[in-house]
């Protein structure tokens, strides 16, 4: 059965809203699913609401709106906390409603004050909305005590129904302190994970998933919710914390492997190497202070470099290769050499030159990594062209994943990621991105996210930040736009999703 974290339900959200899909608008279709329950349930009497202060309270508001509006419903919300204490907006907004819709609604804060209520005992049917997949940690009062209530009231016989998740259970793990016995879940868009755990299910009762009506795109392309799926970086960190990223690039070309390792640590890393030919050391050190150089031996990499890369390998946690290298056989020899030693590996541009199918499979399980051919290398890599059809094309990227265990991130105008089980598109980018070098960029950004990151969302999301800055940056320079242009916007992402 499909099911998903709540994390990733929460980067859903916010990718409906990215698109156009007010929170509002889904809190009202999941509070609209409530009240349908309900009505399934109990054709007419008292039904009475127990709501949290965040948006599974808030569903709760809406659907005691929907129902109170029904002849034959007598409708009550108890609100554990005051109005003032409710953490979100949509919630509020609902529970504003409330003065307007003929609900009787109570605030307690005091759980002795709750356990007097009679509310509990008079309700011929209880909603459980204390809290969703927002539990963290112990249960505290008064919800402790509400939870209690509850479940007294389940075994008197009364229809208990928990909106999304039992409270008290943990929606990804299923374990918890004490949980709701409902005889009913509804869960909204997808089974979550903890649902469906063995423990789990003595309290959810009949599992129903309810559609809210979340736009298959917020699911199928990335998003800014997809960044918020990345770790934050720890206000404690250390120096290196962030990512230290050794970059092997150059020879033939100086600008690609600096504008990967920029852009690299434009998006976070905290340290970047960049390994390069003797030839062009002085002239990648020339760009910028914030690089550090590495010199190799001649003017291409080559099986001499074999004396010193893998040691500042181990010293780093990824290593992005390829940009700039060059195709010459000592080059592609030596990358293959270099690629056991290698934890966590991003191959881009001539890298993946020196790839063969069964290299992969020699170095399956020891080293991750994501490989970003646009549609002229992938084609080499699968000795097939490259379908046009975005169906095929996708097919082709999951298979690939799949068969080689590779994440793989095919350029385009739509980008297509997989890991052979899961696959994202990502749309951001614009015609101005086909300058030189805006590869390079993404191959930097997605090693930085790689480094505390696993390999697929990694990817999905330096797609995602790679197109954006690059339309932030198109805003200004059009079709003339650079990938130094590119690596200019990435901070403002960066910022904004506050990673
Ligand atoms: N003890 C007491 N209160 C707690 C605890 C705890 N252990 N853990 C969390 N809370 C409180 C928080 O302070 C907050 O007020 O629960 C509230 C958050 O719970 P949720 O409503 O589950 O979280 P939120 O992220 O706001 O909403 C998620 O919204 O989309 C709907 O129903 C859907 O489950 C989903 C929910």
């Amino acid at each position: 059965m499909k099911y998903i974290s709540s994390l990733r339900m929460k980067a859903i959200d916010t990718n409906c809203s990215y698109l156009g899909l007010s929170p509002l608008q889904l809190m009202e279709n999941a509070g609209a699913a409530i009240a349908q329950s309900v009505k399934e349930k109990l054709g007419s009497g008292k039904v009475l609401f127990v709501a949290g202060r965040g948006n599974n309270g808030g569903d709760a508001f809406v659907a005691a709106r929907h129902l109170a509006g029904i002849p034959g419903y007598i409708v009550r919300v108890i609100l554990l906390g005051k109005d003032r204490d409710i953490g979100t907006e949509e919630a509020y907004h609902n529970y504003s409603l409330l003065k307007f819709s003929r609900v009787q609604t109570l605030e307690i804060r005091d759980s002795g004050q709750l356990a007097v209520s009679e509310l509990f005992s008079e309700a011929d049917l209880l909603v459980d909305a204390i809290f969703g997949t927002g539990v963290k940690g112990n249960i505290k009062e008064p919800e402790s005590t509400a939870i209690d209530l509850i479940n007294n009231e389940g075994k008197a016989g009364k229809i208990i129904i928990a909106v999304d998740v039992p409270s008290g259970l943990d929606p990804d793990r299923g374990n918890f302190e004490k949980a709701v016995y409902a005889d009913l879940t509804v869960t909204f868009h997808r089974m979550k994970a903890g649902l469906l755990d063995e423990q789990a299910k003595e309290y959810t009762g009949t599992i129903k998933v309810a559609e809210i009506g979340v736009c298959a795109d917020a699911e199928h392309y990335t998003g800014p919710g997809d960044l918020q799926m990345l770790k934050k970086r720890k206000l404690e960190a250390h120096k290196g914390n962030a990512g230290r990223i050794l970059v092997i690039g150059g020879g033939p070309y100086s600008g690609a492997p600096a504008l990967a390792a920029l852009a690299a640590l434009r998006a976070g890393a905290d340290l970047v190497t960049v390994a390069v030919p003797e030839s062009v050391a002085g002239i990648v050190a020339s760009y910028s202070p914030d690089l550090i150089v590495r010199k190799l031996f001649s003017s291409v990499l080559c099986p001499e470099d074999l004396s010193i890369l893998p040691d500042l390998i181990n010293s780093h946690d990824v290593v992005v290769m390829g940009m700039g290298l060059g195709r010459a056989t000592e080059t592609l020899e030596t990358v293959r050499k270099l690629l056991p030693f290698c934890r966590k590996a991003v191959l881009d541009a001539d890298a993946l030159a020196a790839l063969s199918g069964t290299l992969f499979e020699t170095l399956a399980g020891n080293c991750e990594i994501i490989v970003t051919p646009h549609a002229g290398e992938f084609a080499r890599l699968r000795d097939m062209e490259t379908p046009d059809s975005p169906e095929t094309r996708e097919k082709a990227v999951r298979e690939f994943a799949a068969e080689k265990g590779v994440v793989t991130l095919l350029k385009g105008k739509v980008d297509i990621i997989s890991d052979g089980k899961q696959t994202l598109l990502n749309r951001t980018g614009n015609p101005g991105m086909t300058v030189g070098g805006t590869g390079d960029v993404l191959a930097g950004i997605t090693g930085s996210l790689f480094s505390r990151n696993p390999a697929f969302l990694a990817a999905a999301c330096a797609a995602y930040i790679n197109g954006a800055a690059g339309d932030l940056a198109f805003e200004k320079a059009g079709n003339a736009l650079l990938a130094t242009d590119v690596i200019g916007k990435i901070s403002e992402i960066i910022k904004e999703a506050g990673i």
